[in-house]
């Protein structure tokens, strides 16, 4: 039998990169106080590491979002289900996301957050889907280049599972694991 998934990013690697995109920002960031917005829920895992590697005053904040279908098919428009409470006038703001695709939906949250008048807006993204871009779209920090393949773990999830995973596997079947997602729950088990 083929193997379900494989490891693509290992933990190691995943720590050595965040450490690297944390002391960037650091760099760059000096004498701000920049505010980290992560949109629930693939981010967090991501952002609970990175914001350890900002040696920065700094803030987070959540947005909740919902598709109407498929990226492709609402354009990336979404429905904001939890806002902001943090006025973002004149503030640094830096966008935290799992993974850019086409990115429809992270061009158009950027146009909402550009509309509420920040000093500068930029996004940190630890995986960069780049060859699948639909609209342009400026990932100042991206952690990997990935491949066009479903990726799970570290906070990917598919149908709400495997956020847990503590690296990040590239999945053979993506339509297979989609339709029975317990085909991965051999993942879990402690060796
Ligand atoms: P897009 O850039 O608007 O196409 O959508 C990006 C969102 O799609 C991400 O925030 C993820 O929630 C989801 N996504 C895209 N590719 C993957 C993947 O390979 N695994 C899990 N979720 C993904
Ligand atoms: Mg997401």
């Amino acid at each position: 039998m083929t193997e379900v998934a494989s490891v693509l990013y290992g933990r190691e690697d995943i720590r050595r990169r965040v450490e690297e995109l944390g002391r960037a920002i650091t760099g760059d960031y000096a004498g701000r106080e920049p505010v980290l917005v992560s949109v629930l829920k693939g981010g967090t895992v991501f952002l609970a590491d990175l914001m350890r590697e900002i040696q920065l005053p700094l803030e987070i904040h959540f947005m909740a979002i919902s598709r109407y279908g498929t990226a492709e098919e609402s354009l990336g428009r979404v429905q904001i289900l939890l806002d902001l409470d943090v006025d973002l006038t004149e503030r640094d703001v830096l966008l935290v996301e799992d993974i850019v695709d086409t990115g429809l939906t992270l061009s158009y949250l950027l146009s909402v957050l550009r509309a509420r008048g920040p000093a500068s807006l930029e996004v940190c993204a630890l995986l960069d889907k780049s060859v699948r871009r639909i609209t342009p779209l400026p990932v100042r920090y991206a952690g990997f280049d990935c491949p066009d393949r479903f990726v799970v773990g570290y906070g990917l999830d598919v149908a709400e599972r495997y956020r847990n995973l503590p690296d990040i596997l590239a999945v053979e079947d993506a339509r297979a694991v989609r339709d029975a997602p317990d085909l991965l729950a051999s993942l879990l088990t402690a060796p």
